[in-house]
């Protein structure tokens, strides 16, 4: 990464043959006051971590797998907002460098006609209601090949590799994600969370499509309509009634 344009995203780098997960290592050093923009990236995760308390597929030299330690100077509930920013910045970053045309399916799922090539876990730890730190997780399947996956993935995901017809530069890739991430990042602390919503609703799939998510009362049917100020996806219900949805999974339905 020593063509790296940033001033901070990836400039503090550790790199690791194998880890357990990318984000426990990046915690360790968060904890151990590492700056803002600390970047670990593992060739191989032995217990990869996905949303909701779900695995993350990370077999050695394939992908892309890294933490990225930020201290943004916030209340915990903006955190939805750099989860969704943080999506941008990597979509962005796919469609630069490998001409791959992904979209985002919300919050931050990254899909290629419907499977996913792209997962992100934003975990934080706060106090007082305040973020501490927190930890960007990126998983970007690249160079992952159709036999690579296990049975029950084959339907569901797909890699860079498969959708360009020829492997992708992770370094390369990696340095994309970092420098769209910094702009992002700054453009979000100079002037809010609106021009970051317009760029997701621009690259997203979700929107204007009829989804199931879950919320408290149980789960949803509605057409996607909007990301809210606070960053909330925004469901029409069948009621006619919108629905501001923070958290979950969407189901897009046909
Ligand atoms: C998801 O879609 O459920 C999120 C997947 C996040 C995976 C990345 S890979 C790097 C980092 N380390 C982990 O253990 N998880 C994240």
């Amino acid at each position: 990464l020593k063509t790296l344009k940033t001033n901070i995203a990836g400039k503090k780098l550790k790199v690791l043959e194998t880890t357990v997960s990318t984000q426990e290592e990046a915690k360790a050093l968060a904890e151990a006051g590492a700056p803002e923009g600390t970047l670990v990236v593992a060739e191989e995760q032995t217990g990869g971590k996905g949303r909701l308390g779900r695995k993350w597929f990370s077999p050695k030299g394939k992908g892309i797998w890294m933490s990225l330690v930020l201290r943004p100077k916030q209340p915990l509930h903006y955190m939805p907002q750099l989860t969704l920013l943080t999506g941008v910045a990597v979509c962005r970053a796919v469609r630069r460098t490998t001409g791959v045309m992904a979209g985002l399916k919300w919050p931050n799922d990254l899909l290629v006609d419907g499977r996913k090539i792209c997962g992100i876990l934003l975990e934080s730890a706060a106090e007082d209601e305040y973020v501490r730190y927190c930890i960007a997780g990126i998983g970007i399947s690249a160079n992952l090949d159709p036999d690579d996956y296990p049975d029950e993935l084959k339907s569901v995901a797909t890699s860079l590799k498969i959708e360009a017809g020829h492997p992708v530069d992770r370094v390369q890739l990696i340095a994309a994600a970092m420098e769209e991430f910094e702009t992002l990042y700054r453009l979000y602390q100079q002037e809010g969370f609106a021009p970051i919503a317009s760029l997701w609703e621009a690259l997203s799939v979700t929107l204007g499509k009829r989804v199931t998510v879950g919320a408290a009362s149980g789960p949803v049917t509605g057409q996607a309509l909007k990301l809210d100020p606070h960053g909330a996806l925004v469901i029409l219900m069948e009621d006619g009634r919108e629905l501001p949805v923070f958290s979950g999974d969407v189901e897009l339905r046909r």
